[in-house]
């Protein structure tokens, strides 16, 4: 087993993401070269919330994508475990709640949407999280999933991993309040699921019309899928 999935441990995970919650928006637009901004954009657009529905952003951080889907009129919520990430977006008005996405704590069919921006590989058992967001969403309800994939190209995947694992970590030791952490954020990517292998777990998980795009090459991956 990678070190990566021995250092999924709920309790490890989010103490890590309270020691980078200062400055983590900005390490993370850094070390992407500003894309982040990009891949978020198009999140909201493939997610397309309307005035008057109700969407869950798991895993939602300081609340940087949340506030953004909220824009058009939809009630959005951030729910994420570290109460950290959540404090350092304290300016952005959206209700926040901590919650793990293992056990949420929300009513079944209670959101017409489900989100998980940069959040999923972080979680301990991919399938059971992936099940308990559709027990929360309403029939008909949707998810969508914005994570680091798989670039189709070889060369280009080979020095993508490269750069994650061994770049990021150095640029994360001037720009970030805990570098060590993006040496993991590094190997978990490394390690995280192709395409193919996250829509089928989504599928496992009890989703229906399971599709993918593919961002900047593959670099990153959007998944969406209906709850029948
Ligand atoms: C890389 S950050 C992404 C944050 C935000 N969605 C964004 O796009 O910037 C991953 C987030 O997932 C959260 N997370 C990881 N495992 C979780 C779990 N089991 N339940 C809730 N949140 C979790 C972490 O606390 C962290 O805030």
């Amino acid at each position: 087993m990678s070190r990566a999935s021995l250092e999924k441990k709920p309790r490890e995970v989010a103490k890590m993401f309270d020691g980078v919650a200062r400055g983590y928006d900005r390490t993370n637009s850094v070390l992407t070269l500003g894309y982040d901004r990009r891949w978020r954009e198009m999140t909201r657009r493939v997610l397309d919330a309307q005035p008057g529905e109700r969407i869950l952003d798991l895993a939602a951080g300081t609340g940087v994508s949340t506030v953004a889907f909220a824009r058009g009129g939809a009630w959005c919520v951030a729910a994420d475990f570290s109460v950290g990430m959540l404090s350092s977006g304290a300016s952005r008005e959206v209700p926040k709640v901590a919650a793990d996405a293992m056990r949420l704590p929300f009513a079944n069919d209670s959101f017409d949407a489900v989100t998980v921006v940069f959040g999923i590989r972080n979680f301990f058992d991919t399938e059971a999280a992936l099940a308990e967001m559709r027990r929360v969403v309403k029939p008909g309800g949707r998810l969508l999933v914005c994570e680091f994939s798989q670039p189709r190209f070889k060369p280009f995947r080979t020095v993508f991993h490269w750069g994650m694992k061994r770049v990021a970590p150095t640029i994360a030791r001037v720009v970030s309040s805990n570098p060590e952490a993006y040496r993991y954020l590094g190997e978990s990517i490394k390690d995280w699921h192709s395409q193919r292998g996250l829509a089928e777990i989504v599928a496992k998980a009890g989703w229906s019309d399971v599709e993918w795009m593919n961002l900047t090459f593959g670099m990153v991956a959007l998944h969406r899928a209906k709850k029948r």
